[in-house]
Order: C-alpha cells, then structure tokens, then sequence
C-alpha cells in the first residue's frame, strides 16, 4: 500500500515537475506540434456544435469548464467563442498566469482561474454546460480519473457534456516516462468511463492529424 501511494505521488510531483519547465506557448501545449492546433480546434468546433443549441435535449451555450488549460489554448479558440463564461482549470499556475494575457480582450468573460491538480479538484455543483478535459487523462490514475468523471458529473447543468479529447494507444498502457503520463487505448478508456458511471452519447477520431502521432479520439458523455 505504501509503495503504490509513493508511486501515486511521483507520479504526479514528475509530472509538475515536467511542466514547470515547459514555455508558456501553444507548441509548448503540444509538445511541438502547434502546427496542428488549428485542425484540432476546427475538428473540435465541428464537434461540439452538433451538440450545442435551444432545441429539445440540447447543451446550453452559459458556462463551459477547460480541464488541463494550460495557457488557455482552446478556451481561446473554442470555448469562449461559444461560451458566455469559462473557467480554467491547470496545475500549472505559470500557464494560468499566461493566459491573463493571452486569452486578451475577451478574456474578460473567463470566471476563475483555478490553478489545481484535477485529481484533487471539486467543480462546483451544477455549473457548467461543458466540461472540456483535453490531453490530460493520461495524468491520472485510473482511479483518479474515475472519480474526477464522478464529480465533473456531478458539475453538469441539464443536458450538460462532459467532453474527453486525447490520444490512445492501439493497445494497452503506454508510459511516458518524460511527461510522467500514460497512453490508455480505447477499450480501456471506455471501459473507466463506464466505471464512473457515464454514458457514451457520441464518439469521433480527428482526422487529418500527422501519421506519427498516436490517434486522437473525442467523447461525449453524460
Ligand atoms: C498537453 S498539455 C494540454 C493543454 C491543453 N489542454 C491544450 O490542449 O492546449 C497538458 C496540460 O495539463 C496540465 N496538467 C498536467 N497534469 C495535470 C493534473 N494532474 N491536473 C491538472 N492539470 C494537469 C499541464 O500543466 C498542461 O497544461
């Protein structure tokens, strides 16, 4: 039991570590890859929108959660674009401090900045109509992660989406040893959403990623 609580905390302390070293940028973001932001941002876009409106079981456009901001890359792009307010959510309080000024003007509408690890964080009841959780679940234990989806659940408003963008292994568990993270592949990923108790309501692969890559795959939960 020991061991694996000090395995948990390294994990977790690498991890903050790996990042506190990272530059603030959107190539920070993506590990060099911020040539792709603007295909992940238009696929995402593309996504979310069929889910989003007035009608009959739709998701409401008031308050969005970005899980894993960073500097507030695709709160920028996305969320604050079709969100009247978003709050961030980052481990990593430089990134936070970043976004104050890269989000600009229209940052003004960002409701908190809150610099916490997701394994630890309590969203409030019933606030958000999308939880955006974006190349993060690799950060945490298969039961942190379980019980953050509870308690995100928890934090939807009616008709609100919990929504998973990441990358995932063609099999198994793949450890990062650099970012200190793991790659989940599908099955497992769908197998810890069903756990936490959420439905699977749409599922798609980004396309036109670069082939070297691990395969990026987006879910809409509830
Ligand atoms: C690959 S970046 C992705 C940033 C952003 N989601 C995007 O797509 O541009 C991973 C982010 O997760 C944050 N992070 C890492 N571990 C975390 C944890 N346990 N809780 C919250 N954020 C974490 C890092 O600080 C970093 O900003």
């Amino acid at each position: 039991m020991g061991d694996i609580a000090e395995d948990e905390t390294t994990f977790y302390s690498n991890a903050e570590g790996y990042w506190k070293e990272v530059p603030p940028t959107v190539d920070g973001m993506l590990g060099g890859y911020g040539t792709i932001s603007s295909i992940d941002i238009n696929g995402s876009k593309a996504f979310l929108k069929k889910c989003l409106g007035e009608g009959e079981g739709k998701t409401g456009t008031g308050c969005a959660l970005d899980c894993g901001a960073g500097i507030g890359r695709i709160t920028k792009r996305l969320l604050l674009p079709l969100f009247n307010t978003v709050d961030l959510v980052d481990v990593t309080q430089e990134f936070l401090d970043k976004a104050k000024t890269y989000l600009g003007e229209e940052g003004k509408r960002v409701g908190n900045y809150i610099c916490k690890g997701l394994q630890d964080f309590v969203p409030e009841t019933g606030r958000y109509d999308v939880i955006w959780i974006q190349w993060v679940i690799g950060h945490l234990t298969d039961n942190d992660l379980m019980e953050f989806l509870r308690r995100c659940q928890k934090a939807l408003r009616p008709n609100g989406l919990i929504v998973i963008k990441d990358n995932v292994s063609y099999e198994g568990v793949v450890p990062d040893e650099v970012d200190s993270s793991v790659c989940r592949d599908l099955e497992i990923v769908h197998s810890l959403v069903g756990r936490a108790g959420l439905c699977i309501i749409h599922e798609e692969q980004q396309m036109n990623f670069p082939k070297e890559i691990y395969q990026v795959h987006t879910l809409a939960l509830r």
